[in-house]
C-alpha cells in the first residue's frame, strides 16, 4: 500500500513484475526497436510497451517524443492525456512537457515562476526509419537501427505496411517461426502452397557481422496459383529483424522486412513492410493481404505454444535437419550473453 519512507526511487527501468530476467533485459535494452508506425503518431498520444516498459509517444510539430508513460507529478498515464502545442499535457493537473521531456508549463503556478530542470519525464532517444518510430531504452547503446533495405531502394519505392499485429509469443519465437522452412506446407498450404509430404532440404547458412543469412529453394503455389520455383533469402539482423527476399527468376524479387518488437517476455508487436517500385495498387493490396493471411495462420499455431521461453540449450527440444537455422540463431543469441 505504501512505498516505505526509507526506499529511494528506483533507477532501474525494468519493472519488478517483468518476465524478462534482469540479465536478459539489460542485454536486450541496448538494441533499437520499432514501437509504432510514424503515421500513427498524430494529434493524440499513443501508448506502447517495450521490454515490459510502458511508453508514451507524442508529436510536437515535426518532432516526436518518447517517454515513460507516467507524469512524474502524480503518476497518471500521459497516454490518457492530450497533445498540445509544444508537447504533451497530463489530464490530472495540466502539467505540460516538451518532446525533450522537460516540464514547460504548470497551470496552477505563477507563470513567472522558474520550473526546476529536474521536473522532467524519463525520455528516450527517437529515430525515424522505414516509416517507423524507433527507440532504445539503454543510456549507452553502441547499436543503431538495423540496416534492412538499402537506402536507395527505400527511396525508389513505396514502403507498404502489413497490418500490425500483436503475437502471443516472444520476439525470438516469432523470428524462429519466420525462418522455419519445414512448417510452410503444413500451416500455409493455401497461401504459400507446397506438399506436406515433400522433402525439405535445410537452407544454406552463412554468418555475417550483424547476423545470419539463410538461403533455401522452395516450390511455392501462392494462393492456388501456378507453382513456381523460388529462392528464399532470409537476412537476419540480430536480435530481431529479418530482410526477406523471394527470388523468382521470371518475375523478379519481392522483399519483405519482418521486425518483431519485444513488448514483453511472451508478446511481440510485429512490424512488416514490403517495398514495391512497381506502383500497382492492386498488386500491393494482394501482397499485403497475403502476408496478413500467412501471419494469422502462424498466430493460430503459435497460440498453442506450450514452452514460451526459448531454450538456448539444444537438449530441451528435438531438432530436424532443416532446423540448422534455429541452431545458428540460438548460438548468436547466446553470444550476446542472453539466457545466463
Ligand atoms: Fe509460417
Amino acid at each position: 500500500m505504501f512505498i516505505p519512507a526509507s526506499t529511494k526511487p528506483s533507477t532501474s527501468l525494468r519493472p519488478h513484475s517483468s518476465g524478462i530476467s534482469e540479465n536478459d533485459w539489460t542485454v536486450l535494452s541496448r538494441f533499437w526497436y520499432p514501437i509504432a508506425r510514424e503515421d500513427e503518431i498524430g494529434d493524440t498520444p499513443v501508448a506502447a510497451k517495450l521490454l515490459d516498459v510502458d511508453l508514451v509517444i507524442f508529436r510536437s510539430g515535426d518532432e516526436i517524443g518518447v517517454a515513460l508513460d507516467r507524469c512524474p507529478h502524480r503518476h497518471i498515464r500521459l497516454s490518457a492525456g492530450t497533445v498540445v502545442n509544444g508537447g504533451i499535457r497530463c489530464m490530472y493537473h495540466g502539467l505540460e512537457f516538451n518532446t525533450a521531456g522537460q516540464c514547460t508549463f504548470v497551470p496552477s503556478m505563477d507563470p513567472g515562476a522558474k520550473l526546476p530542470a529536474s521536473w522532467r519525464l524519463t525520455s528516450f532517444p527517437v529515430k525515424r526509419r522505414y516509416g517507423l518510430v524507433w527507440t532504445c531504452l539503454a543510456r549507452e547503446t553502441g547499436q543503431d537501427v538495423p540496416r534492412l533495405f538499402r537506402e536507395e531502394d527505400a527511396e525508389a519505392g513505396k514502403l507498404l505496411f502489413v497490418k500490425v499485429r500483436t503475437w502471443p509469443v516472444s520476439a525470438a519465437r516469432q523470428m524462429e517461426n519466420f525462418l522455419d522452412l519445414a512448417h510452410l506446407p503444413h500451416i500455409h498450404p493455401g497461401s504459400l502452397g507446397g506438399d506436406p509430404n515433400n522433402l525439405i532440404k535445410p537452407g544454406e547458412i552463412e554468418h555475417t557481422g550483424d547476423g545470419i543469412i539463410q538461403r533455401a529453394e522452395y516450390i511455392e503455389v501462392p494462393f492456388g496459383g501456378t507453382p513456381r520455383e523460388v529462392v528464399f533469402t532470409y537476412r537476419v539482423v540480430l536480435p530481431f529483424a529479418i530482410d526477406f527476399t523471394v527470388h523468382d527468376p521470371n518475375s523478379g524479387d519481392q522483399r519483405t522486412c519482418n521486425i518483431p518488437s519485444p513488448s514483453s517476455a511472451y508478446e511481440c508487436k510485429v512490424f512488416q513492410f514490403s517495398i514495391d517500385t512497381r506502383d500497382i495498387d492492386d498488386a500491393h493490396s494482394s501482397v499485403l493481404n497475403g502476408l496478413d493471411i500467412i501471419n494469422q495462420e502462424d498466430i493460430g499455431v503459435l497460440q498453442h505454444l506450450a514452452l514460451p521461453d526459448l531454450p538456448l540449450d539444444a537438449r530441451h527440444e528435438i531438432h530436424l535437419a532443416v532446423d540448422n537455422i534455429t541452431h545458428a540463431y540460438r548460438q548468436r543469441l547466446r553470444e550476446f550473453g542472453l539466457g545466463q
